[in-house]
């Protein structure tokens, strides 16, 4: 089966198609035929962290590009001899006038593609960008006749992280997923494929929105994840004595759940900051440090003590910041240590948003032909794992 993933629920842009074939647990193999992707990272970095409506606005001047390359590279982009007639899909795209001027002519000029289903993120995400998507797919699916399954954002990083090149990694059941986004930070046990609880989530700051305030704080760009990330390892490198004794709390580390709090933390940090202005260089390396650490003993301290409660022989890292080198180290040290349990990461390129891990989840629902109505769909800008259709 051919599948088409759409991703937008962000500040990615992204068109994948991929032909996988089997069911999870079952022979499940796909190949990638063609994987776009456009990042406005370097825009909305300008405003220190993403504006949703201009997010809407790129999304719908990068789709269809992003089709035509993912097409192309697939080998599935076909000119037609005669321009074809294209339905009318203004009511459909009245609200993304940026594309449907660029849909109408390239629905003209291609021949539909030998695609077996379209797989959009519905939920969760900013829901102004999540529309953009949405109405892309619903315009595809009328004019080329392709059944829609909607897509749940955190499932596709969960698809990615036990997914190898062509398949699934061996693991066992039941896996506890950890799921640090920009918006999210969910423990989640699955007891298989499909099969979600939600077993601890944060109060109020997701983890990679907290790296994200963290960096502002410190003058450094969005996003701000990877930039403390990479002061945090040269302070590792080049311990500095007079800097080390910043201390900084680790919320809710010995509370007797499985919920995480991240907003004291920034609270702290923004206290020390304000008590060593003017900011030297060293103060910076030391506060992303200690932040860093902070934020993975809690990290991965919760989730081994989830691990070990519900007795899961997996761990699953989804969301973006699980590229984080500091956390995957942490995790991997631990695990091997007691021999705990098997450690699945997403491929480092592709943990941040992307549109193969909605294919990948989107065809596991296509399989099972949960299908949807295109004028049905709507965004979901909070909806939960496994509450999607
Ligand atoms: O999954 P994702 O691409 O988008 C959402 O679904 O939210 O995650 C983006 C988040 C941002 O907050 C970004 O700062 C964080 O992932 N991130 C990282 C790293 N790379 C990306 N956080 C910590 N360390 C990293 N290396
Ligand atoms: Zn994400």
């Amino acid at each position: 089966m051919r599948i088409l993933g759409i991703e937008t629920s962000c500040d990615e842009s992204g068109v994948c198609l991929i032909d996988a074939s089997g069911m999870c647990g079952i022979d499940f193999k796909f190949d990638i035929l063609g994987n776009a992707l456009a990042s406005q990272a370097a825009l909305h970095a300008q405003y220190g962290g993403v504006f949703p409506n201009l997010a809407k606005r790129e999304h719908a001047k990068a789709l269809v590009p992003l089709l035509e390359t993912a097409l192309r590279d697939a080998g599935a982009a076909s000119l037609r001899p005669h321009p074809a007639t294209v339905p009318d899909l203004h009511t459909i795209l009245m609200r993304e006038p940026e594309l449907q001027e660029q849909l109408e002519p390239f629905l003209k000029t291609y021949e539909r593609p030998a695609i077996d289903a379209i797989a959009v993120t519905t939920g969760p995400g900013l829901e102004p960008a999540l529309w953009v998507g949405i109405n892309f797919a619903r315009a595809l699916a009328i004019a080329w006749d392709i059944p829609i399954v909607a897509t749940n954002h955190m499932e596709g990083h969960i698809m990615l992280s036990i997914a190898n090149e062509t398949g699934l990694k061996p693991f066992e059941f039941p896996a506890l997923a950890l799921l640090i986004s920009g918006g999210h930070t969910e423990l989640v046990l699955m007891r298989a494929f499909g099969e979600y609880e939600i077993i601890g989530q944060t109060r109020d700051d997701a983890a990679g929105e907290a790296f994200d305030k963290v960096a502002r704080l410190l003058g450094l760009p969005y996003p701000g994840g990877p930039e403390i990330s990479r002061l945090a390892a040269s302070a590792r490198a080049h311990p500095r004595g007079d800097t080390s004794r910043i201390q900084l709390p680790r919320p809710m580390l010995r509370e007797d759940n499985f919920d995480f709090s991240f907003s004291g933390l920034k609270t702290a940090v923004r206290r020390v900051v304000e008590a060593h202005q003017p900011l030297s260089n060293e103060m910076k390396l030391a506060i992303a440090r200690e932040f860093e650490d902070a934020a993975t003993e809690v990290i991965v301290s919760k989730t081994l003590r989830a691990a070990e409660h519900f007795c899961t022989p997996t761990i699953i890292l989804g969301g973006g910041v699980s590229a984080n080198t500091h956390i995957k180290d942490s995790f991997f040290a631990a695990l091997q240590k007691d021999n705990l349990a098997t450690l699945l990461t997403p491929p480092p390129a592709l943990a941040t948003d992307n549109a193969l891990m909605i294919a990948l989840a989107g065809y596991t629902h296509a399989v099972q032909k949960e299908f949807v109505e295109p004028h049905t769909l709507k965004a979901q800008g909070h909806v939960q794992l496994g509450l999607q259709r």
